[in-house]
This record gives C-alpha cells, structure tokens and sequence, in this order.
C-alpha cells in the first residue's frame, strides 16, 4: 500500500495491524500501529524516515516499485528509534552513498544502533534543504521524546512532519483524520501522551510555542505513527498544549490490587463515599492485576487525584501495585492529588508504603489513608465511606 497525500508526495510506509505492544513488551498497542514515511518529489527527491525493522524487506522492495531508488537524493532521519530507521541497513545496501540528514545526537543514535559510517549529515533548527520549488525547514525537538528528535516543514504545501509528536498507534486503510472514527483517534493519541511524552510536558509547551511563533501556515501534519491530521489540523496542537499543562479532568482513578476480595471491597466502599459527597466527579476503578498497565497511566493523567490500595503482603505490596508506582515515579505527573488504602492480617505495612511511593513521585498527599484488618466489616465500611466522603470533600472544584 501506497497513496498520495498531496501533489508529488506519497505515504511509502508501513500498517502494522498485528502489533499489540511496543517498546519490547512495555506499551501495549490493542489498534495495532503504523510506521509513516513520505517521499518527496520536486526537483530533487527527499524520503522521510522508514519503517520498523521486521518490515525492512518489505518497504524496500515496495519503494522500488515507486521510485527508482537511485534517483533520492536525500534521506531525512527525524528521529533515530528502531521502529522509524529500522530499514536503513537493507536501503542503505541499496544506495550506500545517499546522504542521510538527521541531528547531531541523530548520528550518535544511529552509529550506536547500526554501527555504520554512513554518509551523515548533521542539521539543526532553522537549517534549510532545497528540493526544488519547495524547501525542507528543519526543527530540533530534543527530548521530544528521544535527544535526537527533530520536526521538518515542507513549503509550498505547508506540512509539518512532525515525527513521533501529534502520533498514535493506530492502524488504518484510511489514513487521514477525517476518514476515521475521530474518537477512537483520540483515545489513542491520549494514551500515547499520557505513557510516553507526560514527562516531557515543560519542552512540549515550548516548542509548540516555538513553532507557532513561526507564523507558518500549517495545512497538514504528518506525523510518523497513526492517521495524518488533514482536516483542521492544529487541532492536536491545541489538544498537545492542554495535555502539556498538567492536565486533569474532574475524574478520580481508584487503581487496587487484591488477594481475597478485601481491598477490592474497601475501593467499591470507597467510591461509594467519594459519590456520597461529591456527584459530580467521575469515580473509576480499576483492579491493577487485571487491567492493562498503559491504560490505567492514561486514566491517571486524565485525573486530577489517584486512591490506590494493596493488601500487605510479606511487608510490602501485591506486585501489580509496585508495577504501577513504579511508572507513575518515572513519568512525573504534576499537580495531582493521591492517597492510600489496604487490608492487612499482621504487620500491615501497605499504606504507609504506598503514600511514601506516593510522595516520591510528586503527588499531593491528600491523607494519610485507611487500613483494615482482615476484610472489611460493618465498622470497617463506615471507616471507607467516611474516608471516600472527604476525598469527595477535598477534590469538590
Ligand atoms: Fe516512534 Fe520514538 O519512536
């Protein structure tokens, strides 16, 4: 599958239907996903990034029936991560001498992934490519989300490559915003901020700025993951730029684990409080051992405070609740609210746990939490909704 985006540019990427997780196993990715790479033809011909490494072969041979592929003059790297520069051992067999524009840490990323001394050539922001009539802009997005990461604006037909941002795991025959369930978009393109760019919300801000400061007319953004934003376009700019600003909506995620019921009972109580003294927040709970990691980080980034409770178990906590604290410490959410709840037999260490694993990761400690013995009786449920109403209390906008 190929198509055209627009005169004398086409997608000659790839869509992954199968794939359900990335990074390894660490993201899952139930739409499957696509790798996104452009040709470019005016005078001179420019090819933007390739695809994952597993469809190497593939994209090569789909690109010959293309172009030939002695006639790119150039090859832009946007960002060196496998999954966008994964067929450049089999294109480079192919055209060993083609120059390869990408930055300065884009160089460092690919020797050190592919050990090749190809033919680099090192840009950064404001560095210009002529192709012709047209001319490639280049941005630098450092940490957007690699070191390496960088944007580039085609004009004439006024498109912003933009690489891993405004990007979904999304796989699709209609490749462009207004021939998809849009919803569905969003969900994705959501759970891609909230796993992978929430920790680098501050740069986000900033380079948006930066590039609306430009003045550029955007008429497309073609970013390297999911659909290509045709259709009002700056959309996802506006959406990136609220999520960038320590979003939250009027949401409180309850995330448990649970060995015999007991913790799970305490969450439901809970909630039940929470609703009690606040109707209008939305209260969802979600069992960490049985729900998909990612998606419960995207239901936390959508709240504007967490409750999260585990049984003790040999003085610390179930696994899938030290997998989940785990996460949020290194994604650095900001400006959110937390507390802790558990059931124990004996030594009872869960909570207190919890709340510093809480603390460390940047949350406000709302109360210091309630713990149970055993499972939760009659007084015990009077403790939770007690506990649940002034959560409702404090989170009341
Ligand atoms: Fe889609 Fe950071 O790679």
């Amino acid at each position: 599958m190929s198509f055209k985006i627009k005169d004398g540019i086409t997608w000659v990427g790839k869509v992954d239907w199968e794939l359900r997780s990335f990074h390894g196993e660490d993201l899952s990715t139930h739409r499957g996903t696509t790798y996104n790479s452009y040709l470019i033809r005016d005078d001179k011909v420019a090819l933007i990034d390739t695809v994952w490494e597993p469809f190497a072969e593939e994209f090569v041979e789909k690109l010959k029936k293309e172009i030939d592929l002695n006639d790119i003059d150039y090859i832009i790297i946007n960002h060196g991560e496998i999954d966008h520069s994964g067929a450049l051992p089999v294109l480079m067999r192919e055209i060993p001498d083609t120059p390869i524009y990408c930055t300065q840490n884009g160089i460092k990323s690919l020797k050190g992934h592919y050990h090749q001394d190809w033919n680099f050539v090192p840009v950064k922001t404001g560095d210009k490519l002529s192709l012709g009539k047209k001319e490639l802009i280049f941005i630098e997005a450092p940490m957007l989300h690699w070191p390496d990461s960088m944007f580039n604006y085609l004009t004439g037909d006024n498109i912003l490559f933009s690489n891993d941002a405004f990007g979904q795991h999304f796989a699709s025959e209609n490749m462009f915003n207004d021939l998809v369930d849009e919803a569905e978009v969003y969900q994705e393109a959501i759970k891609y901020y909230a796993n992978i760019l929430t920790p680098f919300s501050k740069l986000v801000a900033k380079k948006i700025e930066e590039v609306l400061s430009l003045g550029l007319p955007v008429d497309m953004i073609c970013p390297s993951h999911g659909i290509i934003w045709r259709k009002d376009p700056l959309q996802i700019v506006k959406k990136y730029q609220e999520w960038a600003g320590d979003y939250q909506e009027n949401q409180v995620t309850i995330i448990y684990d649970t060995m015999w019921n007991g913790t799970r009972r305490m969450a439901e109580t809970i909630a039940s409080g929470i609703k009690e003294s606040n109707s209008d927040i939305t209260v969802k709970l979600y069992n960490s051992a049985r729900s998909d990691t990612n998606d419960i980080i995207t239901e936390i980034f959508k709240s504007k405070a967490i409750l999260m409770g585990s049984p003790t178990v040999n003085r610390v906590v179930l696994h899938s609740m030290a997998v989940i604290l785990g996460v949020i410490r290194g994604l650095g959410f900001k400006k959110k609210k937390a507390a802790a709840f558990g059931t124990y037999g004996w030594s009872g260490e869960s909570v207190k746990l919890i709340t510093e694993e809480l603390e460390r990761a940047g949350f406000e400690i709302m109360d210091e939490g309630i713990r149970v013995m055993w499972n939760p009786g009659p007084d015990d449920k009077k403790v939770c909704v007690e506990f649940g109403r002034k959560i409702g209390d404090i989170l009341k906008d």
